[in-house]
């Protein structure tokens, strides 16, 4: 199989859910171009229209959301339904948190096995009250009120918790500081400042400063690097040609899946890098080369937490071991990723095993064919979708329209990729 082509990769997810928060938040105009439309950015764009903010339907591109203000957020008429994202459920709760009345926050079955404590426990410490009816899980109803400022340490590495209490700080208007194990993305960070809002980074602490206003101010979305690691991915394991991805975050704190392939062997690069709205942006080259295993450190895990499956995947045809560890954390994604990308492997007939926190994968060029549980998971899916075009279509996957949530067009766009 050869690749070919340039192609642009939908809207970031991560910015796209941050676009329309801090637009709402904002007040006035702000028009967002290159939205991604998928089904998690519409439960974004469904809760806040729930909490009065007025936003044209996602798919005609711009989008312009007319803000609100933070005190303009009104009393939900019924429940705040996040669908598969947490993302939405998450750093909407912060949002929530700070506004003077009960919401209830609602999830499809896999949202609502996801932990919300790591929410739910510091906005606690902040003044607000939750109730659960399911451990820890939604749905989740939020009495929120006027919160007090907070200096807060996370277990783990998470832009998710991260970025709840810097949106739970400004709309309270208290100050938040935000001490991390190891810097997350920081997205929220850098659109928040844009907007005029004092937020300080220093190393992998957050520091919000009250008493500033947020700016309405027009988006220009970058592409995904995580929609665009498949297509990364699918030109290390291919047989030649090359494949061009412009417009592509280069979030440093986005990009380690480029990182490790270009470890493993393949050729990455990246060109005509510019600024655009405070995020590097760049054409992402890639093409194939020999792949060999590579040990991934817990270090690198933030900075590539959602191109797990998708390296375990490529480690499946690279040669000796790929190794990683401190990834506990994908144990609690939209599936258990280490569960399910090792049983995925292993149906398909590649050497692998779990560790508490990570994988081993061994690597082969041996034929592979098998049925693929997604469980539902978009990145499942579409990392073994690559993994089957990458050698030959003999991979079942159960669930394809699961992609939906982030990248809609991804079976037409590979089928377009490979010649
Ligand atoms: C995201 C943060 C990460 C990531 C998720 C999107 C975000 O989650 O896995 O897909 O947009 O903030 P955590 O914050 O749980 O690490």
């Amino acid at each position: 199989m050869k690749v070919h082509g340039r192609r642009r990769v939908p809207g970031d997810k991560s910015i796209s859910h941050r676009a329309l928060m801090l637009s709402a938040l904002a007040t006035g105009p702000s028009q967002l171009t290159g939205l991604l439309t998928s089904a998690d950015i519409q439960s974004t764009a469904t809760v806040l229209r729930a909490l009065g903010v007025e936003i044209p339907m996602i798919g005609n591109d711009p989008v312009v959301v007319n803000g609100v203000g933070a005190a303009g957020l009104r009393l939900p008429t019924g429940d705040l339904d996040a669908g598969n994202s947490g993302t939405t459920a998450r750093l909407m709760s912060g949002i929530l948190a700070a506004r003077p009345y009960r919401s209830r926050l609602i999830g499809d079955a896999s949202l609502s096995k996801r932990p919300m404590g790591r929410v739910s426990k510091p906005l606690s410490e902040m003044g607000a009250k939750f109730e659960f009816v399911n451990g820890d899980g939604l749905p989740m109803t939020i009495i929120g009120s006027a919160l007090r400022g907070i200096t807060w340490r996370s277990e783990s590495a998470s832009a998710q918790v991260k970025s709840a209490l810097l949106l739970a700080g400004f709309t309270a208007g208290v100050p938040v500081e935000v001490h991390e194990p190891a810097l997350s993305r920081d997205h929220t960070e850098r659109m928040m400042r844009g907007r005029g809002v004092d937020v300080r980074s220093e190393g992998a602490v957050a520091t919000l400063v009250p008493g500033a206003t947020m700016r309405a101010l027009d988006v220009q979305v970058p592409g995904d690097p995580s929609s665009a690691a498949f297509f990364a991915a699918l030109a290390a394991l291919a047989t030649g040609g090359e494949i061009e991805l412009p417009g592509v975050c280069a979030n440093p704190g986005r990009t380690g899946v480029f990182r490790v392939l270009d470890r493993m062997g393949a050729r990455i690069g990246w060109e005509d890098m510019s600024d655009e709205g405070g995020e590097p942006v760049a054409t992402l080259i890639a093409a194939p080369r020999t792949l060999k295993g590579v040990t991934i450190a817990p270090d690198e895990v933030p900075s590539l937490i959602d191109e797990l499956p998708m390296l375990a995947c490529v480690a499946a045809r690279a040669s000796g071991e790929t190794r990683v560890t401190g990834a506990g954390e994908l144990r609690v994604k939209e599936s258990d990723r280490i569960a399910l990308v090792v049983k995925n492997l292993r149906a398909v007939g590649v050497d692998a095993e779990e560790l508490p926190d990570g994988f081993v994968v061994r690597g082969s060029d041996h034929p592979l064919s098998g049925r693929i549980e997604t469980e539902g998971d978009h990145r499942i899916a579409m990392a073994f979708g690559v993994l089957s075009a990458a050698t030959g279509g003999m991979i079942d996957i159960d669930d394809r329209d699961c992609v939906g949530v982030s990248y809609p067009d991804f079976w037409n766009d590979l089928g377009q990729a490979t010649v």
